[in-house]
């Protein structure tokens, strides 16, 4: 077959409408009062300072494979898809259970061997990160079905006798599945991704730098990595300015008043956060998607855990105005305007 410019140009027309969603978390839930008997603190402290009231901790039997899984066979069974027909397979992790990735092991788990699947590590940014990723391969015209998945296990990874950063986070998995449909009416709008690598420094999981003797005058890294260590004001002044900062932009640039919106749907880190992101634009905070009481901060997965929850228990409706914002290590930041579509 020829190569045809035409074609290839006349393809970039379609659009990418989100047509499935899905979640999936441990059975584990630790509430604040029993996190008050590991480390020095309690349920008022912790809800008046971030929302949060409990968390769910991935126990003996469980794996974020199995997590994503779950949440990508929801969202493949609300979208309605055969799984042969899915053509990406992303998962947005820091913590997958293969270091290597852990995309083809849920590739496998879905039966969708037609697909390419592959990790993608953007921290709390993750979910968003690769929603705009997966969504570009769909626009060229190159793939029509993409499973989104953001999942993160950071009880893995926090220190538990750090009461300022373990308090915050949690297990779980969410998912969407987006299709590339020729159409006019938009899904997804459009989007600003960020990343600032000069305040990295604020929260990070690194790995260790021990060395361990090889032979005579060599040695090798050991693979293992240090707790996370998070400079919790600076993160928290971070969200706050460069959330709506960004929003503002992709607002400005779409045309779109605050006041259109449907719903905001923040990475569900802190409470105060949230407010404060919906005080700038004046939005009433029924329009705030939250669900930390619940969760926590499980990190890529808490965009499309709480958009999945909002759109099974019927606040979310097909047509609705989202505007979406991911925060955290990196440092990196996004945002994205989109229409939840709903199945075919
Ligand atoms: N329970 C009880 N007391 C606690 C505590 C806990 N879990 N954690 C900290 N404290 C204490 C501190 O020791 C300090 O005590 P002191 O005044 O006697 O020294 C006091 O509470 C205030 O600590 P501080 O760190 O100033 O609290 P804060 O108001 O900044 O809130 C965070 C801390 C972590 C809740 C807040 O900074 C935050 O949410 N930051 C953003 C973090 C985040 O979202 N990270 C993920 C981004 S993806």
């Amino acid at each position: 077959m020829s190569y045809c410019p035409l074609a290839q140009t006349a393809k970039i027309t379609n659009q990418v409408i989100l047509v499935g969603s899905g979640c999936a978390y441990p059975n584990q839930r630790l509430t604040n009062t029993q996190l008050g008997l590991r480390v020095d603190t309690n349920d008022s402290w912790i809800r008046s300072r971030t929302g949060i009231g409990a968390r769910r901790i991935i126990g003996p039997g469980e794996t974020l494979t199995d997590l994503s899984y779950k949440a990508a066979s929801a969202a493949i069974e609300m979208a309605g898809w055969d799984p042969q027909s899915i053509d990406l397979v992303l998962l947005a992790t820091s913590t997958p259970d293969d270091l290597f990735g852990s995309a083809p092991a849920v590739q496998t788990k879905l039966n969708a061997n037609n697909s390419v699947a592959f990790d993608l590590t953007a921290a709390c940014s993750g979910f968003l990160f690769a929603l705009i990723t997966a969504s570009q391969f769909l626009r060229t015209g190159s793939m029509r079905r993409a499973l989104v998945i953001g999942a993160d296990q950071l009880s893995s990874w926090v220190n538990w006798d750090d009461r300022r950063t373990c308090v915050l986070f949690g297990d779980g998995a969410g998912a969407v599945a987006i299709e590339a449909k020729e159409t006019s009416e938009k899904g997804l709008i459009d989007f600003e991704l960020r990343s600032d690598g000069r305040r990295g420094n604020y929260l990070n999981l690194n790995k260790t730098k021990d060395f361990s003797h090889l032979i005579e005058n060599s040695s090798y890294q050991t693979g293992s990595f240090s707790p996370i260590e998070m400079n919790g004001q600076e993160v928290y002044k971070f969200a706050v300015k460069e959330v709506p900062a960004i929003l503002q932009t992709l607002l400005r640039k779409t045309n779109t008043d605050p006041q259109m919106l449907d719903w905001l749907l923040l990475h569900q880190a802190n409470q105060r956060i949230l407010n404060a992101v919906a005080d700038r634009f004046k939005i009433s905070y029924e329009k705030v998607l939250t669900n930390l009481a619940d969760y926590g901060n499980t990190s890529a997965a808490t965009i499309p855990i709480m958009l999945d929850e909002a759109i099974r228990s019927g606040r979310v409706k097909p047509g609705d105005l989202i505007a979406s914002s991911g925060f955290g290590a990196g440092l990196s930041w996004g945002a994205a305007l989109f229409r939840w579509h709903g199945p075919n």
